[in-house]
């Protein structure tokens, strides 16, 4: 696709997990209760993704709320009875907690901290990508902002995408699917729907090399292979497992191997560790000999959570997610749409025409 502005990719700053701040343990600790405290006061419970800092992790375990992959986290803040949701992660996760509950106050630490899938599909180019492609469903990633999934016929994570274009084009349709190729090549080689793919891509999983990861998994053969679908095609044919964050832990938790090589953000290293505390976790390698980081798998944005700016939100409540109100109420309807299918009330409505045609006008 010639206008993808991901062909000029993102350019950012990969810092890896070592080179981020540390706080002073007492200062730590102290914001940590204040946050805890915060948080009973406004009525709010803390939602994080895998891939934040293993102290917003523990937080939001510790204070009864989640650690999850997207899907979880939008069930999980939408179920929730909390006046206010904090979403650690990044902005796409506020926003999709926003369509789904405007009662509520949505804060983010960062509003900031945003994703390459997001950046590299902005609405106006996608609406154009549409246009062109008239009469297929429209498909796309959480990770895109509100007015691109105002434009679609349903919202989809990795944890149900196989599920959810399986069932689709067992039903006669062809599929527009947005941003990412890799996890959309693999729908589709699963699958083996119709789809025509935006070719947009994750700046952290489109670094993991298959040669390198032939010869990690030669050194050790009795490792089992867990790869986040945003990977590449040569990563993810070596996969035991491909799966969501969620599909990952899950995997590590029941494959009867000690060993693992993990290809995703390092981020999950954390839930892992706590989740299968006598395993052996390898991160999969992202670059080749002579780099100064073997792997480099690190998320930029959500690395840009951290315990001071949640206190921070917390204490000013300045962080807020706000949309378009007509905006958030089109993206409302594919999003529920995962929602319910997600919930297994697969007897969903063939998507009307006329709101098809809208999505893709
Ligand atoms: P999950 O839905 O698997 O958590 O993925 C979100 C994400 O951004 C992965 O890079
Ligand atoms: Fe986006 Fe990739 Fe970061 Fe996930 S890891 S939020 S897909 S840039």
């Amino acid at each position: 696709m010639k206008n993808n502005p991901l062909a000029k990719k993102v350019e950012t700053q990969m810092a890896p997990p070592s080179c981020a701040p540390t706080l002073p343990i007492a200062s730590a600790g102290e914001l940590k209760n204040n946050i805890k405290r915060m948080l009973i006061e406004q009525d709010a419970v803390l939602v994080a993704h895998y891939y934040t800092a293993p102290e917003l992790q523990d937080l939001a375990d510790e204070t009864g709320g989640l650690v999850a992959d997207s899907l979880e986290m939008a069930r999980f803040g939408h179920a929730h009875p909390a006046k206010t949701l904090v979403v650690a992660g990044v902005r796409f996760m506020g926003e999709t907690a926003k369509i789904l509950n405007p009662e509520k106050r949505v804060l983010m630490p960062d509003l900031d901290a945003t994703c390459s899938l997001d950046v590299g599909c902005p609405a106006e180019e996608f609406a154009r990508f549409c246009d062109s492609h008239p009469g297929r469903t429209v498909v796309v990633y959480a990770n895109t902002s509100a007015a691109v999934k105002a434009r679609a016929d349903w919202v989809v994570t990795s944890g149900i995408a196989v599920k959810l274009i399986d069932y689709l084009s067992k039903r006669g349709e062809t599929i527009l699917w947005a941003p990412d190729r890799y996890l959309g090549d693999y729908v589709r080689k699963v699958t083996g729907a119709d789809m025509v793919l935006w070719q947009g891509a994750c700046v952290v999983h489109e670094e993991f090399k298959a040669d390198l990861l032939r010869v990690l998994r030669r050194q050790h053969p009795d490792a089992a292979v867990l790869v986040h679908p945003e990977s590449p095609a040569g990563v993810i044919e070596q996969a035991d497992v491909v799966g969501s964050t969620t599909g990952i832990i899950d995997a590590a938790r029941q494959l009867s191997a000690r060993k693992f090589i993990v290809a995703t953000d390092s981020g999950i290293l954390h839930k892992l560790r706590q989740a299968a505390p006598e395993k052996i976790f390898l991160e999969a390698p992202t670059a080749g000999a002579g780099a100064t980081c073997e792997s480099c798998a690190r998320c930029p944005w959500m690395a840009m959570n951290s315990l001071e700016k949640l206190h921070e939100v917390l204490r000013h409540g300045h962080r807020e997610i706000v949309i378009d109100e007509p905006v958030r109420r089109r993206a409302m309807l594919p999003i529920k749409r995962l929602m319910d299918f997600a919930q297994g009330q697969s007897a969903v409505p063939r998507v009307p025409d006329d709101v098809r045609v809208a999505a893709c006008r």
